[in-house]
């Protein structure tokens, strides 16, 4: 399903609106239960990025959208039910966390779990994660994480996949000298995809020494909810951890 997203830009009388660009994938699924739907409802207005700052001209410091100052920023594009983020939030409560999900049972989910946890290191967006990165100021990021990204299996689709050498170069641009820009699947033709197309790109250092390396997760590593329902039998799970040059 090829879904229009709200893209923001500023017209010429300075108020916000969004230019049309096509996200890939589905934003609704089953009705919500009523404790999500509240969740949903109370939580996302108080850790939403407000669009009107994601003016998607690489101007926006992600100090901006948080109250306390915080150390170091990272976003995590796509973040399922968001128990990745979560986490990391949890144990590093002084790094800034930003996370992207358009799907709202993934979105609702993720907020009802962190409902009756510290959050002042959060901030998402229900939307395509590329609106936020492509506002961030250059060299703003620690580091970029993609967790098993949609595969689009057909070769038609392939250009849909959000790794690809237009958003790479964006990554490139937002994360700073030495940041990570982190990748996994366990789909063997989209880990083989997403290494190759990162590997191609001057900006990017493939940080693997052996096969332990990608084939094994690093100490520590917290496991999706993808990773953990999906990565099953022939199914192997590659983790790629690239650095910014
Ligand atoms: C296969 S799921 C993996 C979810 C999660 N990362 C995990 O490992 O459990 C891929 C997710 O990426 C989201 N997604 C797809 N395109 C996106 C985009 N442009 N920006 C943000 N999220 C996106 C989808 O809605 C979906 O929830």
């Amino acid at each position: 399903m090829r879904v229009k997203t709200n893209n923001a830009n500023k017209d010429s009388k300075g108020s916000a609106h969004h230019k049309a660009r096509s996200l890939f994938g589905r934003r609704k699924g089953r009705p919500l239960k009523k404790e999500r739907r509240e969740a949903l409802d109370n939580l996302l207005p108080k850790l939403q990025i407000p669009k009107d700052k994601l003016s998607e001209k690489h101007e926006c410091n992600p100090q901006d959208f948080f109250t306390n100052p915080l150390s170091s920023y990272w976003l995590e594009i796509g973040f399922g039910q968001g128990e990745h983020i979560a986490t990391l939030s949890e144990r590093n409560p002084k790094t800034g966390y930003l996370g992207a999900e358009p799907f709202i049972n993934g979105m609702a989910a993720f907020l009802k779990s962190v409902e009756d946890k510290p959050k002042d290191n959060i901030r998402v967006l229900m939307d395509d994660g590329m609106i936020i990165a492509r506002s961030l100021a250059p060299a703003s990021l620690e580091g970029i994480y993609i967790l098993n990204p949609d595969p689009w299996h057909k070769k038609r689709h392939h250009k849909r996949r959000i790794i690809n050498r237009e958003n790479l170069d964006i990554f490139a641009k937002i994360l700073k000298p030495g940041g990570q820009l982190v990748m996994t699947s366990d789909v063997e033709d989209l880990s083989a995809w997403m290494c190759t197309q990162a590997s191609n790109h001057p900006d990017f250092e493939w940080q693997a020494q052996n096969k332990n390396d990608w084939s094994v997760p690093p100490e520590n590593w917290i496991p999706t909810r993808y990773e953990q329902k999906g990565a099953k039998g022939s199914k192997k799970m590659v983790y790629l951890f690239f650095k910014r040059k």
